[in-house]
């Protein structure tokens, strides 16, 4: 073996237990009640610690070019900080340009991650913005290139109208890949928009006014509905509201393959935080909800309705959200979280809130599993040996100071956190130990995927 972990308990999506882990060439190669006696080149001591799997974070923005400007995690600092957080795997929302195939978008963006160096690995999932001239038909090529997944946005100026949304569904079938779907109602938005800037109503508290709780709710039912008709599979991401809860516990227990994320900032944060001193940096969309949305997302968390935890990890600079300090409109909409992400729902497993094994299920068993990551995901024999050592001991506190994006301020400061990562393996090599990055660029590959049986 190139390297033991012993006396850990090792998390898995169904049990923990104590056990050694073994590693060779990048790929777990044994999980037994002892590996003391087996010839290896380096062992580690978890005694004391958990031993899971690296998480994966299905959807962040790297480099995105959005709201005036460009995201500012590039490929390398949005996966360093990744791995200091213990996420082993990003997927990256690309999205097309006008006029491009679906191949080219893959293509064009692999050259860009592959020139800015990712730690670790990542993914692609395809915006798709224009079908015209056919291009809804170069579907298939990424498919067969290894990206099987794409978005379509119900908002923004890149929204696809409602029949275009349609027919990505129907070639999604025919191509056996996975739709997801920023779901709101535009309409209403801009409507709500144009009212409040009427009256002066321009703080960033009006953005949350602006996108009123049923705003997305609406439009995940109709996501919902399309997708039922079809009996297509759909995946809604970043849900942070009762009414898209509901949409998809209906959906699923009528047996549709309706799949459903949620983020941190909808678990921890409610609409309040638009009413802080600073609360342009929180804009993002959707916007943090209510109480009783948030309370619906706990219910669906623990309940099994939500399918995967992911950040959405889309951070500007403080000068660029200071745009918006005096109209919401001109806040470029995205927050950092890739860092703290496994920290934040292995900290609430570790104060009981969850099962660490529904910890795993919800950041990286599911998401491997919806997205067809068959390497990834799971502690297993012959997957990657993408590994987090976990300390429920360490206390933590999130502080731009520690934390390892390229962005200069984070929503999370001052988080507190019971638990917190003590080391990170990305295909059995140690990317992060207590505090300190210890990748390099250039070591995440694209992960090439297939949801075909
Ligand atoms: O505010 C957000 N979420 N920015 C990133 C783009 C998106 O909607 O996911
Ligand atoms: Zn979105
Ligand atoms: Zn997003």
């Amino acid at each position: 073996m190139d390297l033991i972990i012993q006396n850990g308990a090792i998390v898995t999506e169904t049990q923990v237990f104590q056990a050694d882990l073994g590693v060779k060439e990048g790929k777990i190669a044994a999980i037994a009640a002892d590996l003391s006696h087996v010839p290896c080149a380096q062992r580690v001591d978890a005694s004391g610690k958990l031993v899971l799997p690296g998480a994966i974070d299905a959807h962040t923005h790297l480099a995105f070019p959005f709201g005036g400007t460009v995201s500012s995690d590039d490929f390398f600092a949005g996966t360093r900080a990744a791995a200091c957080g213990g996420t082993t795997t990003v997927f990256d929302y690309s999205g097309q340009n006008p006029g491009e195939s679906l191949l080219d978008t893959v293509k064009r963006r692999e050259a860009q991650a592959e020139s800015q160096g990712p730690a670790v690995d990542y993914a692609l999932h395809v915006g798709i913005t224009d079908l015209s001239g056919g291009l809804l038909d170069t579907m298939e090529e990424a498919v067969d290139y290894g990206v099987c997944s794409f978005k379509v946005y119900m908002v923004y100026d890149f929204a696809v109208s409602d029949g275009a949304f349609y027919q990505v569904l129907q070639k999604a079938q025919q191509t056996g890949s996975l739709i997801c779907v920023h779901a709101e109602n535009k309409e209403i938005i801009s409507t709500l928009t144009a009212q409040l800037a009427a009256q002066g109503k321009l703080s960033p508290w009006y953005h949350y006014v602006s996108r009123p709780e049923f705003v997305a709710g609406e439009a995940a039912r109709r996501a919902i509905a399309w997708a039922k008709s079809l009996n297509a599979p759909l995946y809604i991401v970043h849900l942070s509201d009762q009414e898209g809860v509901e949409a998809v516990a209906q959906a699923k227990a009528q047996g549709y393959a309706i799949y459903a994320e949620t983020c941190p900032q909808y678990l921890h944060f409610t609409c309040d935080v638009f009413k802080r001193e600073n609360g342009r940096n929180f804009v993002c969309s959707p916007p943090m909800k209510g109480q009783a949305s948030q309370d619906a997302l706990w219910r669906a968390l623990k309940g099994g309705i939500l399918d995967t935890v992911a950040t959405d990890h889309c951070p500007f600079l403080q000068s660029e959200k200071d745009w918006g300090k005096e109209d919401f409109r001109k806040i470029p909409n995205g927050c950092s979280g890739v860092e703290v992400m496994y920290p934040y729902i292995l900290s609430q497993a570790n104060q009981g809130m969850i099962t660490f094994p529904r910890a795993v299920q919800l950041c990286a068993a599911n998401p491997a599993r919806i997205f067809g990551c068959s390497s990834k995901g799971s502690l297993a024999v012959g997957k990657d040996a993408d590994i987090v050592i976990y300390d429920p001991r360490k206390d933590f506190t999130v502080s731009q100071n520690n934390m390892h994006s390229d962005t200069d301020h984070t929503i999370w400061e001052g988080l507190r956190l019971h638990g917190y990562p003590h080391s990170t393996y990305s295909r059995g090599r140690l990317v992060y130990q207590e505090g300190r990055f210890l990748g390099q660029p250039g070591w995440g590959k694209l992960l090439k995927r297939s949801l075909k049986p």
